[in-house]
């Protein structure tokens, strides 16, 4: 369906798979699907859930946002529902929306879902090649409950953004500015496409992780060796290899799944989270390090003792 290679895409992102949801499935279903799980493995009934945290950059409808669809579906009335959007951070700026709720005392137990559709957006002819083959569809989730014991669960977040470089990854089109806010000019210019300075954008993740990790490590007077699993947001294998490095971490410190999933955009890190867990690298005690950067550009990191 467009000019690319298996070859190209192995070797310049690590992606060799990924999924794309049939059409008709929202995000809503996704996002219940992933929190169920996830109240499941947290021992947790949805009826003790007191708010919603949902991120996502390819929300089911303009308005109202996804959050309050999947509310709707975990039956969770009237439990406010909050919807965020910082794209690839998301779930970093969602933990620390939750983190910040559960230290205050205003909520007990968070659920914390990002969850994107992205196959629907994607220009799928060569000129959108560049990005259509590296999204794809899911869903992730957690439950943060408050606790006593202070030398567990999040030690801290660290969130930062950068405007003015909102252009070199984004969607113009629709524009509520612009009236109608979306033209059939726009349509046949792909303006309703998402488009990137690939190597613009790589070259902040590269810097900005590693640098935003140091930070949180510094705050809690630890270094790199302490980090028992990075988990990264999964852009480019190369990404989070470079970081690594950077980093100075062994291969055995670093989690990443984008191969069979590509860039899932909110969902990467929830994801990866689940799957860590699944393979038994999350374990009691542990110091987990989850970090990301992209449109915004908006990037993050923190930490959690498990
Ligand atoms: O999650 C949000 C954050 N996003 C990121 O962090 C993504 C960061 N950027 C990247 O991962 C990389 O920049 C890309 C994977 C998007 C692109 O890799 P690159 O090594 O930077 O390639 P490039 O954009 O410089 O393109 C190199 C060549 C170009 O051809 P010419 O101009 O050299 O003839 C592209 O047209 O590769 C071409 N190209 C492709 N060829 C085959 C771009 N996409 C494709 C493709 N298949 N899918």
């Amino acid at each position: 369906i467009m000019d690319t290679s298996d070859e190209w895409i192995r070797e310049r992102t690590g992606i060799a798979e990924r999924r794309w949801v049939e059409p008709g499935t929202t995000g809503a279903a996704m996002a219940a699907d992933a929190s169920r799980m996830a109240l499941e493995a947290a021992h947790v009934e949805a009826r003790e859930v007191d708010a919603i945290v949902l991120a996502t950059l390819s929300p089911d409808h303009c308005f109202p946002g996804t959050g309050v669809f999947l509310q709707r579906e975990l039956g969770l009335s009237p439990v406010p529902a909050l919807d965020l959007r910082a794209q690839c951070s998301g779930f970093l700026y969602g933990l620390s929306v939750a983190d910040a709720w559960i230290r205050s005392g205003q909520y007990r137990t968070v659920l914390l879902v990002g969850v994107e559709i992205q196959s629907t957006g994607l220009d799928l002819t060569t000129e959108g090649r560049d990005m259509a083959v590296l999204f794809g569809d899911g869903a992730g989730a957690a439950v943060l409950r408050g606790s006593e014991d202070t030398d567990r669960g999040v030690l801290s977040t660290h969130l930062h953004s950068q405007g003015e470089h909102a252009e070199i990854l984004w969607c113009d089109a629709s524009a509520s500015y612009r009236h109608p806010r979306i033209t059939a000019e726009d349509l046949e210019e792909g303006r309703h496409y998402p488009r990137m300075e690939g190597k613009e954008v790589f070259k902040h993740a590269v810097q900005r992780m590693p640098e935003v990790v140091g930070e949180a490590l510094d705050a809690n007077g630890l270094t790199a060796s302490d980090i028992d699993l990075l988990i990264p947001h999964q852009a480019n294998l190369r990404i989070s290899q470079m970081v690594q490095r950077r980093l100075g971490l062994r291969d055995d410190q670093v989690f990443n799944n984008i191969q069979r999933y590509g860039n899932t955009t909110a969902a990467t890190i929830p994801i990866a989270l689940h799957e860590a867990r699944q393979q038994g690298l999350v374990k009691a005690g542990d110091l987990i390090c989850f970090v990301g950067l992209g449109s915004g550009l908006n990037w993050g990191a923190a930490l959690h003792r498990c």
